[in-house]
């Protein structure tokens, strides 16, 4: 079943969303060489907790972060840790906010330094590949015409698109139907209708789109150890068009 939310719903997702927004403007200034990814962890976790939100990736089937931290070839639910970041890193810090039970997931991928070119593109176009995706968003459009809109941007850039992980409704629980893929063909799919709230989260790497898990059984890396890209906004679904949860 798709969750279709009220304004007070919407509203309420809003708020966690802008925390999460507000967490990702705030932990920009500490993302130098030499922090701990779970120095980054702890300062997300201590500021949504101080915001009122609660950083429901903890413990969430068991993940043991308050966010996922993902570097280079790590795709996505990098686990927090010992490791220190360095020049010429990308990171991605994925993460969501509860608050008066309601979620919000956003995602969004920090250069460290400088980087080559091909990869600060990678960085760039990944985030607008998930703006191509947010353009084709609205009632009566199918959720194929997203994943068509960011894989076929994706393809034109040279990127490929990750297929095992994807989108998905969002609201009282982090995950919620439908599932929203990142490749797809125009006018496939469920019908998008006003209310639905979804995460949108293009995941594109340089290289292959072959990736696989660790043993540590979270963290998802590319087969060929090229970099991967990632953002991720909550949005709602509106008559004509889509609004962002997870902003200003
Ligand atoms: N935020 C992730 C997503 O985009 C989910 C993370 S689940 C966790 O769907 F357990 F790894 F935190
Ligand atoms: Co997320
Ligand atoms: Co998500």
């Amino acid at each position: 079943m798709i969750n279709i939310r009220s304004e007070r719903e919407i509203a309420l997702i809003k708020e966690a969303g802008h925390i999460n927004f507000l967490a990702h403007e705030y932990i920009e200034q500490f993302l130098k060489p030499g922090i701990t990814t779970k120095e980054i962890d702890e300062k997300i976790n201590d500021f949504v907790t101080k915001h009122g939100g609660i950083c429901s990736c903890y413990q969430y089937e068991g993940f043991p972060g308050y966010s996922c931290i993902s570097i280079n070839d790590e795709v996505v639910h990098g686990i927090p840790g010992k490791r220190k970041i360095k020049n010429g890193d990308i990171v991605k810090l994925d993460f969501t906010v509860r608050k008066n039970g309601y979620e919000s997931d956003m995602t969004k991928t920090y250069i460290i330094g400088t980087v080559p070119k091909e990869i600060e593109n990678l960085v760039i176009n990944t985030k607008k590949a998930l703006y191509e995706g947010l353009k084709v968003i609205k009632a009566g459009n199918k959720i194929g015409d997203i994943g068509y809109a960011i894989s076929s941007y994706a393809h034109k850039c040279g990127l490929s698109v990750v297929t095992e992980l994807v989108g998905h409704g969002i609201g009282s629980d982090m995950h919620e139907e439908p599932e929203v893929p990142n490749f797809g063909e125009k006018n496939t799919g469920k019908t998008l209708k006003s209310g639905m709230v979804l995460a949108i989260e293009p995941m594109l790497n340089l290289g292959s789109k072959e990736v696989y898990m660790l043993d540590n059984n979270w963290t998802i890396k590319t087969d060929d150890e090229s970099y991967s890209a990632h953002f991720e906004h909550t949005i709602v679904v509106r008559e004509n068009g889509c609004e962002i949860l997870t902003g200003e």
